[in-house]
């Protein structure tokens, strides 16, 4: 396995794998790694002779009150879960290799970034297109994996390499859970012991909406209602939002639903003391009616 510092060195090797024929998969993480990464790793590599995984804690994605330099960054037993999923190549860039000193460019998905986890976080997905066009520019991969955990951050890339076309296909990977169903995340270690028990009303809201869907359910406000209610059993949860939305655009649904519909939610749990945090925001969404037209 190659560890790769340098974006010239990065793309020189990208470009002698494409002059070889081998086709490279790129996996961008903020290293922490677990099994929701793992599998978009093994997607990859069914996928691709090369597969490259960066990590890299990017600070333009993280707003003021969000604690950059409380994230994990536990680099060796990444580098040992990467050598043992079989990666190829892992991108270590430091900042000044991404944000070169002086660097004043970045890019802007307008609309995408504004719903949902931009209300709250209005810097955060301008930081990820960025660090994500220049891990493109590094990596030059012909596939980029995402999870569809972060089901914006998804729509928000698929439009960006629409937008700026780049040769690359997306592939979202459907989101890993624990056995309880609660979404496999970094953050769950940061809430306490009721909070973490508390966390399954996410997985059951979606479940809640998706269940009053397959019984022919089809007003909003109903699964809204329906979703809201499980969310309201855990006494702890405080509600960020609950929201339909059309899965490629974000756009509201309409009241009555006739196609897929982007069912998110966003709830706030207390952290457990000492985690550096006041409290931990957990996000969960599923994709209703998404086998129809
Ligand atoms: P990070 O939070 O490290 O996540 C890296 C990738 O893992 C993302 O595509 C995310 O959706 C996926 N992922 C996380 N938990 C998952 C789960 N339980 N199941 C499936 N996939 C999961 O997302 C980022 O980093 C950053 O914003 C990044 C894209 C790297 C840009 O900095």
């Amino acid at each position: 396995m190659e560890i790769v510092r340098d974006v010239r060195e990065l793309q020189r090797l990208a470009d002698a794998d494409r002059a070889g024929g081998r086709r490279i998969a790129l996996v961008p993480t903020m290293g922490a790694l677990h099994a929701g990464h793992l599998a978009l790793v093994g997607e990859a590599r069914r996928r691709a002779e090369v597969v490259c995984v960066s990590i890299y804690v990017n600070p333009t994605q993280f707003g003021a009150g969000e604690d950059l330099d409380a994230y994990p960054r536990p680099l060796e037993a990444d580098l040992a879960n990467c050598r043992e999923a079989g990666v190829d190549r892992v991108f270590l860039p430091d900042d000044a290799a991404l944000y070169p000193p002086g660097a004043q460019t970045a890019v802007e998905v307008v609309e995408l970034a504004k719903p949902l986890c931009g209300r709250s976080r209005p810097v955060h997905f301008r930081g990820v297109a960025t660090v994500v066009t220049k891990l493109l520019v590094a990596a030059r991969p012909q596939l980029v994996v995402f999870g569809r955990k972060d089901f914006q951050q998804l729509a928000l890339i698929r439009r960006l390499v629409r937008d700026l076309g780049f040769a690359v296909e997306v592939v979202g990977v459907p989101t890993v859970r624990e056995r309880d169903g609660v979404a496999l995340s970094s953050r769950n270690l940061l809430l306490d012991p009721a909070s973490r028990r508390e966390a399954v009303v996410l997985v059951r809201a979606l479940d809640a909406a998706g269940g009053a869907v397959a019984a022919g359910e089809r007003r909003a406000a109903a699964l809204l209602a329906l979703a809201r209610a499980e969310l309201a059993k855990a006494p702890h949860a405080d509600v960020d939002y609950v929201e339909l939305r059309d899965p490629e655009s974000l756009e509201p649904t309409p009241e009555r639903l006739s196609g897929p519909a982007l069912l998110a939610l966003a709830v706030r749990f207390p952290a457990k003391p000492g985690s550096g945090a006041p409290n931990v925001r957990l996000i969960d969404n599923r994709v209703l009616l998404e086998d129809r037209p």
